[in-house]
């Protein structure tokens, strides 16, 4: 059986990617680690709880980070609500985290367990750091997929850097460059990746209606949830839609035959400081025109997701 590690800065789409995965009777979660990002690292674990809750599943949560490595911390409330699950009014959880904290969790895990897949849905803090506190341990693990990045004009954060790698560009940096096979699911993935046919992720009316009718404490979690993502969706777009870029990491990192398109690159993280800060830099042309800088694909880039097939993961999930 598949083993998994998911890291979390849990605001309401993590949330929905924490029941897919939960939901999934073919794999074992190990625990859930979470981190600083989208609201403070309290708020994150408390969220991290409540969706293990909903998922029905009592496993561990370890809190890691709750701030990054150099840059200050910044926060999504703007997009997924003050309290990171829409301000839906959900109630504390009963569940309790663990003590011990996440990036001694992760080491400790990833030595006891054969062929653990990471996922991170958040900033990179909490691998960086257990990366940097025990390498050899980390370079057993199988595989990380990562939520982060984008191409250029997808960026939601600023022009160029999406939120989870501008949240702390400096382990960013140091997990793209650590050499465990990374698969990077970009924020175009959850805007109907490039464009390509049966590449629609984005939730539409319909689709929000399906999940509607299915009607369980689930379903309805995850309508109430997801207010603040619709109503940032409504401002930026003009219309019903509903993007979930951690989803699609989590699909991704499952449901790998539900890959479209995907590309293999060197993508670095640009830590300058300037207006590029947080950019992941891709290169697919091999050589460059200094005849000495070696060329290493380090990352596969998803480009685009089957949408049906996503989306039939999200109403699995909640049925
Ligand atoms: O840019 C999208 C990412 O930032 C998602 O993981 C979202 O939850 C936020 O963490
Ligand atoms: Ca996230």
């Amino acid at each position: 059986m598949r083993k998994f590690i998911i890291d979390t800065d849990t605001g309401s789409d993590d949330a929905i990617a924490l029941l897919m995965a939960l939901a999934d009777k073919e794999i074992e979660v190990l625990a859930l680690t979470t981190v600083f990002g989208n609201v403070c690292l309290k708020q994150a674990t408390r969220n991290a709880l409540i969706s293990c809750e909903f998922a029905g599943v009592n496993i561990p949560v370890y809190p890691g980070m709750d701030r990054p490595l150099v840059r200050e911390r910044i926060e999504a409330i703007h997009v997924h609500g003050s309290d990171g699950l829409g301000d839906a009014g959900i109630l504390d959880p009963k569940l309790k985290a663990q003590s011990k904290h996440a990036v001694s969790a992760l080491i400790d895990l990833i030595s006891e367990h054969d062929d653990v897949e990471l996922i991170t849905l958040g900033p990179l803090t909490n691998v960086a750091l257990a990366m940097r506190k025990a390498p050899e341990v980390l370079k057993c693990l199988k595989k990380i997929t990562c939520m982060g990045g984008a191409q250029l004009g997808y960026a939601a954060e600023t022009e160029v850097a999406e939120f989870n790698i501008l949240a702390d560009p400096e382990a960013a940096k140091i997990v793209f460059e650590f050499g465990v096979p990374l698969v990077m699911v970009p924020l175009e993935v959850c805007l109907n990746g490039d464009g390509r046919e049966g590449a629609e992720t984005i939730l539409n009316e319909n689709d929000l209606m399906s999940i509607q009718a299915i009607d369980t404490l689930k379903s309805d979690f995850l309508l109430k949830i997801s207010s603040s993502l619709l109503k940032f969706h409504e401002i930026y777009y003009g219309d019903v839609g509903l993007e979930l870029p951690d989803p699609c990491a989590v699909a991704v990192a499952l449901r790998p035959d539900l890959i479209l398109h995907a590309y293999t690159a060197n993508v670095s993280v640009d830590i300058s400081g300037s207006l590029s800060y947080g950019q992941t830099v891709v290169n697919t042309k091999g050589g460059t025109v200094l005849e000495d800088q070696i060329y290493v694909a380090n990352v596969t880039i998803v480009s685009a997701l089957d949408g049906r097939g996503f989306k039939s993961m999200i109403e699995e999930a909640v049925r």
